[in-house]
């Protein structure tokens, strides 16, 4: 069986890149990125999916109520069969009929060790508490801002020549490492959910 895996973004979309290249490189086995989706029409990652031959789709959200926006989205996904989504720089909560419509299917990518930091310039924030080590998180995607069981994390130490700009692009690094591994753990399904825990089978 094939993965059909949905991605949704808002912006640049470095990590659906590193998604597609995982895909097309085997290092996520039996999968395909079946459709992009932006709420930003000049999200820039839509053109690297059309470049890469994957549909892609723009649905502005501007203007509509959360849920109505939403069912419009989870409707074109189940167009294309989607099966796992991934938001990737996506940068918008999801209504309860969108997280019901994909229950324990959707992941979600943060530019911080949650519980720290969530919501927006979480690298600027890391860096303004003093922190020393920051790093990033992928979970599974409930109603809540950057909440849901976590199923992997990376640790960037922070340096004291950081600035937003570098800490950023070292944690992103990481965040396209990790994209990946925490999509096979779901896809493999070896797994279970106790409590807040995604812990692995042997
Ligand atoms: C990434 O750093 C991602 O972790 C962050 O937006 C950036 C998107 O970059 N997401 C969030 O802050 C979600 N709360 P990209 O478009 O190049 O993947």
């Amino acid at each position: 069986m094939t993965h059909r895996i949905g991605v949704l973004l808002s912006g640049r979309g470095s990590n659906f890149e590193a998604l597609a290249d995982s895909v097309s490189a085997g290092r996520i086995p039996n999968a395909e990125i079946s459709v992009v989706i932006s709420n930003k029409p000049s999200a820039p990652g839509l053109e690297r999916a059309k470049s890469r031959g994957i549909p892609a789709r723009a649905i502005p959200s501007k203007g509509l109520e959360r849920e109505a926006y939403d069912r419009q989205v989870v409707a074109v996904l189940q167009e294309y069969k989607v099966n796992l989504i991934c938001l990737a720089g996506y940068m918008r909560l999801l209504s309860p009929h969108f997280v019901a419509a994909f229950p324990q299917r959707i992941l979600n990518i943060h530019p911080s060790l949650l519980p720290s930091f969530p919501g927006l310039e979480s690298q600027k924030q890391a860096l303004d508490y003093g922190v020393k080590f920051a790093g990033c998180t992928v979970h599974l995607v409930d109603e809540n801002l950057d909440a849901g069981p976590i199923i992997r994390q990376a640790v960037v130490p922070v340096l004291d020549t950081d600035d937003e700009h570098t800490l950023s692009e070292r944690i992103l690094k990481e965040e396209h490492r990790i994209y990946t591994e925490a999509v096979n753990i779901i896809l493999e399904g070896n797994y279970k959910i106790a409590g807040r825990r995604v812990i692995r089978s042997a």
